[in-house]
């Protein structure tokens, strides 16, 4: 054979060993072993497990009821009632078996992540009522008026 066929010939040849032996030693072994049912079969079979072994964060308010009650009640007869508790004091992990307390955060800031009033036209009058932070009752937690769990100031 000439060389200038067999010079490119053995380049690809290496090129193709290089790329088996990667992927013998790289491609893990339960790669693709899902048959026809993904797409390509490119799909490891074990990050199904890895997914479950990932604990969950956030627990919704369902569980809170079955120990918090009152607060519970107070914020499903609220507007409040579409907000999770966990918006609020934060991803409960493994809280209910712990029963180390949760966060309590009293400042304006975590009121005012939602209710703080937009620089922009419209912010106003979206369906979440907007307060001015620089003029309504500036200087105290909105916890000494409002209940977090029951914010309407009207059946007070
Ligand atoms: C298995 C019962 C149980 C469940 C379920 C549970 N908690 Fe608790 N929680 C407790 C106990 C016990 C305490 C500590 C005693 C206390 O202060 O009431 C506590 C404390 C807290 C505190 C701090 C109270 C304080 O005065 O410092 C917050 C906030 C809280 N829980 C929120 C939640 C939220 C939100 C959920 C749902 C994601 C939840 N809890 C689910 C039992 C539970
Ligand atoms: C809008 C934010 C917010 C939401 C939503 C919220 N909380 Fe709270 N929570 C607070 C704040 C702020 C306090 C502290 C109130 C205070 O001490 O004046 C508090 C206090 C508590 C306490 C301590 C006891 C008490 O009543 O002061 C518990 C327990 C609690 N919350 C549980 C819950 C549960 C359960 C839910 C969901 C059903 C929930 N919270 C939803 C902000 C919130
Ligand atoms: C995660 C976003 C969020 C946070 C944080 C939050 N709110 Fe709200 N708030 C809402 C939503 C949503 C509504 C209901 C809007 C509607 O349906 O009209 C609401 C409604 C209200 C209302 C009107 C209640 C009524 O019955 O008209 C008040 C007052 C209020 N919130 C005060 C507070 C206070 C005080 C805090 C902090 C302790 C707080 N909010 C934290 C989302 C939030
Ligand atoms: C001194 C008591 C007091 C404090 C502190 C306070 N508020 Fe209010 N808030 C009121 C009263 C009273 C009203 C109803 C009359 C009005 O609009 O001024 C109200 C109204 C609101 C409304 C409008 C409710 C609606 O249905 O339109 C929102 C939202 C609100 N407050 C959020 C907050 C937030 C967030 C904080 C903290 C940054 C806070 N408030 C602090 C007394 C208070």
């Amino acid at each position: 054979m000439k060389t200038h066929v067999l010079r490119p010939l053995i380049l690809a040849i290496v090129l193709v060993s290089c790329h088996l032996l990667f992927r013998h030693f790289y491609v893990p072994d339960d790669f693709g072993v899902n048959g026809k049912n993904f797409t390509f079969g490119f799909y490891r079979a074990g990050s199904i497990d890895d997914w479950k072994a990932i604990p969950v964060k956030y627990k919704g308010k369902e569980l809170c009821a079955e120990c918090h009650e009152e607060q519970y009640e107070s914020n499903m007869a609220s507007k409040h009632s579409i907000i999770q508790c966990e918006n609020c004091h934060g991803p409960a992990m493994d809280h209910a078996e712990t029963e180390e307390p949760l966060t309590i955060d009293k400042s304006r800031g975590l009121c005012l992540r939602c209710h703080a009033a937009l620089p922009y036209p419209g912010s106003q009058r979206s369906e979440l009522p907007a307060i001015d932070p620089e003029e309504h009752n500036v200087g105290m937690e909105c916890a000494e008026c409002h209940n977090p769990h029951k914010p309407s100031l009207e059946d007070m």
